[in-house]
């Protein structure tokens, strides 16, 4: 069978390997892939918004499931034109994606699925905006795609009303409504889950780091890093947490006739009043995924072509394996507010075995050479049977992948180690 991967990232770079460790050994094409992506699947020229041409090649090649990595094709309805030509595909359609399309729209579900989030009001000018804070630090998100950098958390007055002002009116992000929310305080985590449109199956939890400096210093980002399992999330509490977020979403979507296919990711804060969602995403977390698929024991392929029809995750159960797995990210110069291309990159060709390097933005250089192509250049995940010893694993292997500029936070699950002492 063939097993076609769309996007570009580290996400779909770790996507095509697990899918490639499948024993029903899958023959794996991508497009647009990455070089990195290049070396481990057949990569094909096709960007991720050219929905004829996606079309086409699944067609051509006879691909037996396509796996939509990225939201904004998903928002923008890929699944629904590759299902109106009969082809499977792996994600939601157009009409489940407006959960992470629309903040409004997924607050407008959470509250009718009975959801715990944080409070919220929806506003479309400046004014009406400061007047909707109660408190700070408050919370300000663009109510639309914006690549992780569409929240501010604002501490005072003046810092409000410039985000209001870069979101409202000179429309960093284009047009749209600004959320503005109450400030969760608690413990981060991430937790996926797998759904059929009628059943949500947990996948191992994790946490990641959005911002840029080490100490959760600067601003937010893509994420910087992330690690897997999560002290205290054991299968029980995933398996609880599910019930209470992600199979009300599901079971909604589904009561209105756009049922949820795909992979929900909840954004949650573990508050003393218990998990509430900050945020859902219709896609892999980038980069959690690059700690979880190294950790999945069972076959990815199955489970994401099970996802494709109603119910048909029936008597799904993941395995994982017992080690943790910790994934640094390799940023260029200028992230998140610029990105630096064209840097040469080094020290690709020393990994050592069993660590898994993914390509998140690289390009080939005049002369061959691999050279940055973005914001989040590599992802180095490396696994250890605790905490320190998976970290450790991980620093070693990428301290030695240089390039001009590279930032790399160096705190990347401390606090796993620091709790397992
Ligand atoms: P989001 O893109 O919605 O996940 O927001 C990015 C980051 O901002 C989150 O991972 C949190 O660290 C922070 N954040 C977002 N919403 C809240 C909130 N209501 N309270 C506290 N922190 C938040
Ligand atoms: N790691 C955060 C995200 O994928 O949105």
């Amino acid at each position: 069978m063939k097993v076609l991967v769309v996007g570009a990232g580290g996400r779909e770079h770790a996507l095509v390997r697990a899918l490639a460790r499948s024993p029903q050994r899958p023959e794996v094409l991508s497009a647009p892939g990455n070089p990195g992506i290049a070396r481990d699947a057949r990569v094909f020229d096709i960007a991720v918004d050219d929905f004829d041409g996606i079309a086409e090649l699944a067609e051509r090649e006879d691909v037996g499931l396509v796996v939509v990595g990225p939201e904004a094709p998903l928002v923008a309805g890929l699944v629904d034109e590759l299902a109106a030509r009969g082809r499977a595909a792996f994600g939601p359609r157009r009409a489940a994606a407006e959960l992470e399309g629309s903040k409004a729209f997924a607050k407008e579900i959470m509250a009718a699925a009975g959801v715990p989030t944080a409070g919220w009001t929806a506003v479309d000018d400046v004014d009406a905006g400061m007047a909707a804070i109660e408190r700070y630090p408050a919370v300000l998100k663009f109510d639309g795609l914006a690549a992780g950098k569409g929240v501010v958390i604002a501490t005072g007055e003046a810092e409000a009303r410039e985000a209001l002002q870069g979101f409202l009116v000179e429309r960093r992000f284009g047009p749209g409504l600004v959320v503005v929310e109450e400030y969760l305080e608690g413990e981060e985590l991430s937790l996926l889950a797998l759904c059929d449109g009628e059943r949500a199956v947990p996948m191992a939890p994790a946490q990641d780091y959005k911002r840029i400096f080490d100490g959760d210093l600067g601003p937010n980002t893509g994420g910087m890093g992330s690690y897997s399992p999560v002290a205290g999330v054991d299968a029980q509490r995933a398996a609880e947490i599910t019930r209470l977020v992600h199979q009300p979403v599901v079971d909604e979507l589904r009561r209105r006739g756009t049922p949820f296919h795909g992979v929900l990711y909840a954004g949650l804060m573990l508050t003393d009043a218990g998990p509430k969602v900050i945020e859902f995403n219709v896609r892999f977390g980038d980069p959690e995924i690059q700690a979880l698929l190294p950790r999945l024991r069972s076959d990815l392929l199955d489970l994401l072509s099970r996802c494709t029809t109603p119910g048909g995750l029936a008597g799904a159960e993941l395995e994982w394996d017992s080690r943790w797995a910790v994934t640094l990210v390799l940023a260029s110069a200028g992230y998140p507010q610029s990105a630096s291309n064209g840097d040469v990159i080094s020290g690709l060709e020393a990994v050592p075995a069993g660590v898994e390097v993914t390509h998140a933005g690289t390009a080939t250089g005049p002369d061959g050479a691999i050279v940055t192509a973005g914001g989040r250049v590599l992802n180095v995940t490396a696994l250890g049977r605790d905490p320190a010893a998976a970290r450790d694993a991980a620093y070693a292997a990428a301290d030695p992948i240089t390039f001009e500029g590279r930032q790399l936070r160096r705190d990347i699950a401390l606090r796993a180690v620091e709790r397992s002492r």
